[in-house]
């Protein structure tokens, strides 16, 4: 198996999963300043996994990282919206231009080898009706939304065109241990849980919002099951939470949850209104009749463990 973005947070739990399973797993990741990369993601199963430092924009090295694989995972990428409109380049690399590189390195090197593509719901944009299905209209509000849905478009092209074997999946808010939470790139969340850890008032901006999240191993679980379903081959399908919940709601949990806490309720930030998607859950409906996959880990249980594990490591990740 070969993992790209697998020294990340979703990527490691999905190695150490793999790796669980028995599967020889190859991670490559650059580390990139900026993404969730931190080699104490996979610290307990390091001596069970190979690791490759290198740049998948570096097209020379694809095929030979491809050659001789299985699986790819592919889930390295840029995650951050506002970063995407300020360095707008370094997000088409990664999440558009690599990725067809690394379609094209199969289709030469390995054409039988089987992909998903980890693809987000921020290429629907601002949500026409809720819940949102794979059939909503996609329209992203961002560049980060544009290179992903190219990325997931280039994947579903050569699935159609050229006969690989690639699945997407377009992953809502993922939490869990790992997560970053040194700033707001992957998600606001991350920030919220380090402050209340270190006891200062986080920001909810407006709060009425409406969002969905999953637990990190029922996205692992996810992956896992597209990657061994053959009725998923040229398929997408989006991943969802437990329920949907408004970002006050959200506050409030979390500050329960974790026994203490405060926050300030304050209007969007001008840059960040700009490209705010507003209400959003997912319907999973596809990838529980298909996949067989629904999320089974509840919210609070999912912020509780997230706490627990910040509680004891949260110096690894500042
Ligand atoms: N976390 C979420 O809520 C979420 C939601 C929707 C989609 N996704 C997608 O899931 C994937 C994984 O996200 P994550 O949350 O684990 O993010 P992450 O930042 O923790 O992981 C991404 C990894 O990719 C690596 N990477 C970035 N550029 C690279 C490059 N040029 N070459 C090699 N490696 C590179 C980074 O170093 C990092 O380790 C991403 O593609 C992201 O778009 C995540």
């Amino acid at each position: 198996v070969l993992i790209t973005g697998g020294l990340g947070f979703i990527g490691s739990h999905l190695a150490e999963r793999l790796v669980g399973l028995g599967a020889e797993v190859t991670i490559v990741d650059n580390l990139a300043a900026n993404c969730g990369g931190n080699r104490h993601n996979i610290g307990t199963f390091a001596n069970r996994v190979s690791v490759r430092i290198a740049d998948i924009v570096e097209s020379t090295l694809l095929p030979e990282l491809i050659a001789d694989r299985d699986y790819l995972f592919n889930l390295a990428g840029q995650t951050g919206h506002l970063a995407s409109m300020e360095d707008p380049f370094t997000d088409f690399e990664v999440n558009s231009r690599a990725q067809l590189a690394i379609l094209e390195a199969c289709r030469r090197q390995n054409p039988n080898i089987r992909i998903v593509h980890a693809s987000t719901r921020q290429i629907y944009g601002r949500p026409e009706y809720l819940p949102v299905d794979e059939r909503h209209p996609l329209k992203p509000i961002d560049v980060n939304g544009i290179n992903k849905l190219a990325g997931e478009s280039y994947h579903m092209l050569y699935s159609r065109v050229h006969g690989l074997q690639a699945t997407a999946l377009r992953l809502t808010n993922t939490i869990g241990p790992r997560m970053r939470v040194r700033d707001a790139r992957q998600t606001f969340l991350g920030v919220w849980i380090r402050c209340v850890l270190e006891g200062v008032p986080f920001e909810v901006w407006e709060g009425s919002q409406l969002r969905d999240f999953t637990y990190v191993t029922d996205a692992v679980d996810a992956f896992v099951r597209a990657a061994t379903c053959d009725a998923a081959v040229g398929e997408i399908f989006n991943l969802g939470g437990d329920c949907a919940i408004s970002l006050h709601d959200l506050a409030e949990l979390l500050v329960k949850t974790h026994g203490g806490g405060e926050y300030l309720i304050r209007s969007f930030p001008r840059t960040s209104r700009a490209i705010d998607i507003g209400d959003y859950y997912a319907s999973f409906d596809r990838a529980r009749s298909i996949l067989g996959w629904q999320p089974a880990t509840p919210l609070d249980q999912a912020l509780s463990e997230t706490l627990g594990y910040y509680r004891c490591y949260l110096d690894r990740y500042l």
